[in-house]
């Protein structure tokens, strides 16, 4: 359980608060580039972390991601044109670049400078497979983006997405943290007599990315899977993102939640190969099965499958043959995860057992690392460019292997270095 404050604490994010703060330190994923499309398309609205943004591209292919308040009398600028080379309020038509300046005032006199005095709020940002990330932070304060695989491959290597999820961010998150739900929520996605459907025990580690979530299943005497460890290494990439274990031969998946505000976020999850491009298959996978990535409206991106219609429930198939009625497991999750007495789970009420491990310490991360901010220490993570170029781990190996090891041989270069705190 966590006390009423510091779930207030981890729960809130928008501006000026603590842990608003701690996401601020981060580059975050804000939009995806088709929404966004080529510079002669209009601007979109981009809600994040309790902000009003609107994001366009420019002739140069840049992306400008600025405040939705027009700073000459507030008109939204989501009714902006773009013009290639910045954004036009469309109401006294004041023209602004994607840093903010003001570069045109068509009603004002050349002569008196006014110009120069105003400033539109912008952010940096950039693209990275398929996805607009943005710095939301202090200017003196920006790290160098993460060296995500994913970030240096071909785009027909990477598929991403998102979706919204009527919820606070951190009920998300903890769920992609829990792996002890899989054998219960998912249990008829789980092939029969697997590893997965045992028991996990867990090994937690901190690491220069966040911390890397161990679970592993020992094949008992005497059965078919006798003298095996079965491991599922979660990477927490902090703050809101996690690595959903995968065997080597799939693609890796990074899931991100963000939050518009407190009570809705945005789930990413940016999929990539590093040796090849998305296959047929997998693209299927990702475009027609709820599994990973979700059919959506394509405006509000809202799944299909939603609170409203009790996410398309299939009672009789509950009653027979899933643990759910409904279809998908990322539709599984959303489900769950949407409504736990409400969109921001009050912590004060729960009872956790020894499976809650991971979510016990990611809080307890967190909270360290928002009140040390409260008391001027910076968080390392940010500055550790490097270690994020990491990749989940789904394996099958001898007892005799050590987890290190086998997280080792799963990784870009073949290391354990991410793991370096
Ligand atoms: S409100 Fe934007 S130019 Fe006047
Ligand atoms: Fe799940």
């Amino acid at each position: 359980m966590l006390s009423i404050e510091d779930n207030n604490l981890l729960t809130q994010t928008n501006p000026g608060t603590p842990m608003g703060d701690l996401f601020r330190r981060f580059w975050l994923p804000v939009a995806l580039s088709r929404e966004v499309g080529s510079f002669d398309k209009g601007p979109v609205k981009v809600n994040v972390l309790g902000e009003k943004l609107i994001a366009f591209r420019n002739r140069d292919l840049s992306i400008g991601l600025v405040d939705s308040m027009c700073p000459h009398r507030l008109a939204n600028l989501y009714w902006g044109r773009n013009e290639g080379d910045g954004l036009r309020c469309v109401y006294h038509g004041w023209k602004f670049d994607k840093d903010g300046n003001c570069l045109e005032q068509p009603a004002e006199s050349e002569q008196t400078c006014f110009k120069e005095h105003v400033k539109l709020r912008a952010y940096p940002a950039r693209e990275a497979a398929g996805v607009i990330w943005a710095y939301m932070g202090p200017e003196d304060k920006q790290p160098a983006f993460p060296d995500f695989e994913f970030a240096r491959v071909p785009e027909n290597h990477t598929y991403s997405s998102k979706r919204l999820q009527l919820c606070n961010w951190l009920q998300n998150l903890e769920g992609e943290l829990d792996t002890a739900h899989v054998q219960q929520l998912h249990q008829h996605e789980v092939v029969e007599g697997s590893m997965i459907a045992l028991p996990p025990k867990y090994e937690i580690k901190d690491t220069g990315f966040g911390m890397l979530m161990i679970a592993k299943r020992e094949g008992g005497e005497g059965t078919p899977h006798a003298g095996k460890i079965n491991w599922r290494m979660t990477p927490y990439i902090m703050p809101a993102g996690t690595l959903i274990p995968q065997t080597p031969e799939r693609p890796q998946h990074l899931t991100f939640a963000v939050p518009v505000d407190d009570t809705t976020m945005m789930g990413y999850t940016v999929s990539w190969r590093a040796n090849e491009p998305m296959t047929e298959a997998d693209m299927k996978r990702f475009e027609e099965d709820d599994i990973l990535h979700l059919r959506v409206d394509p405006k509000t991106f809202l799944p299909l499958a939603n609170i409203h219609n009790d996410y398309l429930i299939d009672r009789a198939s509950q009653a027979t043959e899933t643990m759910t009625g409904i279809a998908g497991l990322r539709m599984q999750d959303v489900a769950v995860q949407e409504d736990m007495g409400g969109p921001i789970a009050q912590r004060h009420k729960e009872k956790l057992g020894s499976t809650d491990l991971a979510i016990v310490m990611m809080r307890r991360k967190l909270l360290t690392t928002v009140k040390g901010m409260l008391q001027g220490t910076e968080p390392p993570q940010p500055g550790n460019a490097p270690a994020f170029n990491v990749r989940s781990v789904f394996a099958e190996e001898s007892a005799t292997k050590s987890w290190q090891d086998v997280f080792a041989k799963a990784q870009p270069d073949g290391s354990a270095g991410a793991l370096d705190a």
